[in-house]
């Protein structure tokens, strides 16, 4: 499977997590779109990767990417994509989305009615080809220049065997990185839920923990 050439959109590309992640695929050579609802503040996050990013507002970045990285907090994800159900429609739509609640024991994974982040979009997307990944990289790392091997496994979930086999590729364009299959959709809840241990973790050691999958 090869990824080369194609482009990327980050719905909500202006956070930690979508410029962490515009930033590697844009220095492995991909165009990419970061999206916003502001376009002034997709374009200053642009101008700030460098690498020939481009800044537009979410639904045109929805529109002209080939594939698109949805990257917006849990709270704002169904309204959104709900929002750009013709946009994206045939197109990769991948979730990275942790649902996640925080209180003075730390991190836990908030209930959600379609079973996890990756299945509520493809209940708003029915059109779309969802994939679920880059759950557990973390975006202090993917934006460290210091950093030039990403040391974890990406967990690649979803339904359609042609898309996961995309983002796994897609995944190991960054240096370090390797996507792995982690199951269908129907198993993302525990995947995104994961991340609450990663962040218990990297409290407990000061670390940015990822996670490797052995004998594979
Ligand atoms: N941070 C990490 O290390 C990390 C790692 C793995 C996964 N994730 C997941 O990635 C997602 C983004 O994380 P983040 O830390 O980058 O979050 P963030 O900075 O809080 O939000 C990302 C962007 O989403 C947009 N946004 C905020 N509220 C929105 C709403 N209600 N509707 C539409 N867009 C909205 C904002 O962009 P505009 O205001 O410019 O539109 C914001 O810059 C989260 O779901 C998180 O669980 C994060």
């Amino acid at each position: 499977m090869t990824v080369n050439g194609i482009s990327i959109g980050i719905l909500g590309g202006t956070g930690d997590q979508g410029k962490g992640l515009a930033r590697r695929f844009a220095l492995a050579g991909h165009p990419v779109l970061i999206g916003s609802r502001s376009e002034a503040r997709a374009q200053e996050a642009a101008d700030s990767i460098g690498s020939g990013a481009r800044g537009a507002e979410n639904a045109v970045v929805a529109t002209e990417a080939d594939l698109v990285i949805v990257a917006v907090p849990y709270d704002g994800h169904k309204a959104l994509l709900e929002s750009l159900r013709t946009e994206l429609a045939g197109k990769i739509v991948v979730d990275c989305v942790n649902p996640l609640g925080f209180d003075k024991q730390g991190a836990y994974a908030l209930p959600v009615e379609e079973g996890s982040a990756a299945q509520q979009a493809a209940a708003v997307l029915p059109d779309s080809r969802v994939v679920a990944a880059f759950h557990h990289v973390s975006a202090v790392v993917l934006m460290d220049p210091a950093v030039d091997k990403v040391d974890l496994d990406v967990l690649v979930l979803g339904d359609d065997r042609e898309a996961t086999d995309t983002v796994q590729a897609l995944a190991s364009v960054i240096p370090g990185v390797r996507g792995v299959y982690g199951g269908r959709l129907r198993n993302a809840f525990q995947v995104e839920a994961l991340t609450a241990n990663l962040i218990s973790i990297n409290r407990r050691y000061k670390a940015h923990a990822g996670v490797r999958v052995t004998d594979v």
